[in-house]
């Protein structure tokens, strides 16, 4: 079975399109400058003050500062925690002479993971099983239902959702190679009825599927909400986990429990 692309003008993935300003570029550039500044105070200490700051010192500088640069660029936390750490793993990886072969299949396993996550701002963190029986709940009941995950991942919720409803139809798509051949192995292997696609969701016609569920980034929920809007049925329900669409009211959110994130319902 194929899924239809949309006919609507393919989405913008980064909300404002532009590559430079991404959070990925501008953790770089925040590195570049940290660095520049840490050279400048290893010299600097030398010049002025005739002593010699300790390489150890230099590199927790370097982290600071790199911090305090996340931070005025208003980065969010999860930025300033890897600002923080990834001087200390290149130090560590020259020290320890790690092989340049671990590093580089570290880079690979992490570029088949995280893929275009630079683009999209959307990285891969499993949803949690808890969120399933709050899906079928809301789920209608007729058989022949057709369900997408848009961004599934290792594709544990269409199968898990395929084997509670094997008379409706579960697909997944996934732009990263490595989760979406996971979840392609997983269909072939396991119980489950659900069929997964290698893509980009916003190449896909959404108007072939009555329930959409997302579990994205707020980054994406804008774009997600107007192609939504433009190419839904009419009566077809969105889901999106954890994240609302800013500025357009739920018509349902459910918690399963409190330290759980919020399902949010919209019927279109
Ligand atoms: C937070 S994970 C959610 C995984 C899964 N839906 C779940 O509930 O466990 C988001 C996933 O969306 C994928 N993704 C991000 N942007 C995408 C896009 N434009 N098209 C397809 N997949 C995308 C990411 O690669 C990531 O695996």
């Amino acid at each position: 079975m194929e899924l239809a692309s949309s006919k609507s003008p393919k989405g913008k993935i980064s909300p404002d399109g532009n590559i430079l300003l991404s959070p990925a570029i501008r953790a770089l550039f925040v590195q570049c400058i940290a660095l520049l500044l840490s050279y400048l105070l290893y010299n600097l200490d030398k010049e002025f003050f005739a002593i010699s700051l300790s390489p150890y010192l230099i590199l927790v500088a370097h982290s600071l500062f790199a911090v305090l640069i996340s931070i005025m660029l208003r980065l969010k936390w999860w930025w300033w925690l890897i600002e923080f750490i990834f001087p200390y793993a290149v130090v560590a990886s020259l020290v320890y002479q790690l092989s340049p072969g671990y590093s580089l299949l570290i880079f690979v396993l992490m570029v088949l993971l995280f893929w275009s996550t630079y683009r999209t701002q959307v990285p891969y963190f499993p949803s949690k099983s808890s969120l399933l029986p709050c899906i079928l709940e809301q789920m209608p009941t007729m058989p022949g239902l057709r369900f997408i995950d848009v961004g599934s991942g290792f594709g544990g919720l269409s199968l898990n959702l395929s084997r509670a409803r094997p008379e409706q139809h579960f697909y997944g798509v996934e732009i990263a190679p490595f989760p979406w051949l996971a979840s392609w192995i997983r269909a072939r292997f396991s119980s489950g009825s659900a069929e997964f696609f290698l893509g980009n969701y916003l190449t896909l016609d959404f108007a072939g599927f009555d329930l959409i569920f997302a579990y994205l980034s707020p980054a994406a929920m804008p774009a997600l909400w107007e192609k939504a809007q433009a190419e839904m049925k009419k009566g077809a329900l969105l889901m999106s986990y954890e994240f609302p669409i800013p500025g357009i009211e739920a018509d349902l959110q459910i918690k399963s429990s409190a330290n759980d994130p919020v399902l949010y319902v919209w019927r279109i």
